[in-house]
């Protein structure tokens, strides 16, 4: 699978050299501040880099690395995952979407301009009608890049698959002009 090319980024489909970056990552509690139960273990990263690879494996899509376009940086990850579990008022099948960024990249729009690619992905790839999201109520940068992408809030609030309370965010195929 070819990445994807916007501006300013490359985003490139998971790969195992990515493991390294996603232990780092998941071990920063910036990062993690709204993200379930906190910091991740190495071993429980681990579980979670396998099971992108594996997503890549059977669906053709996934997670992707967040690479600067300039000189291959990692910058992140942007990640599209069927959902499996139904979440209240959510008709399946509907693919969640979710970024994360490095902190030293943070307020340049990288989590944005990623996401907005994966969203044309999910709409002209991979075919899928419906793209969700999740952000516990704190998550404000979060919800600042939902409004952009224009996704608009469910009106039932769901748990996380860590039992936090979380908005749910939707995002509909656009009607053919
Ligand atoms: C959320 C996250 C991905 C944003 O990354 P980013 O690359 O800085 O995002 P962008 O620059 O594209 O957009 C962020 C928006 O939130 C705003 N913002 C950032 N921090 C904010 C805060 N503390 N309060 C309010 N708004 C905030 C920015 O101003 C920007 O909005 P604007 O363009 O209207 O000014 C990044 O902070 C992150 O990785 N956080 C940790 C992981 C995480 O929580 N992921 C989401 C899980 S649902």
């Amino acid at each position: 699978m070819e990445p994807l090319t916007t501006s300013r980024l490359v985003l490139e489909p998971w790969r195992e050299r990515y493991a390294a970056d996603l232990v780092r990552m998941s071990s920063d509690e910036k990062v993690m501040r709204h993200i379930g139960q906190g910091v991740w273990t190495p071993e429980y990263a681990a579980q979670r880099h396998a099971a992108a690879l594996h997503h890549w494996a059977q669906h053709g899509f996934g997670w992707r690395a967040i690479l600067d376009r300039a000189d291959r940086t990692f910058l992140g990850l942007a990640a599209l995952s069927w959902i499996r579990d139904p979440i209240p008022g959510i008709g399946l099948p509907a693919v969640e979407i979710g970024w994360w960024t490095e902190p030293h990249a943070w307020g340049r729009g990288v989590a944005t301009e990623a996401a907005a690619a994966l969203v044309d992905e999910v709409f002209d790839r991979i075919g899928a009608d419906l793209i969700v999201a999740r952000c516990t109520p704190g998550n404000v940068a979060s919800q600042r890049i939902m409004g952009k992408l224009a996704m608009t809030r469910h009106p039932h609030d769901t748990l996380s698959a860590y039992g936090d309370l979380v908005h749910v965010y939707t995002l509909t195929r656009p009607s053919p002009s």
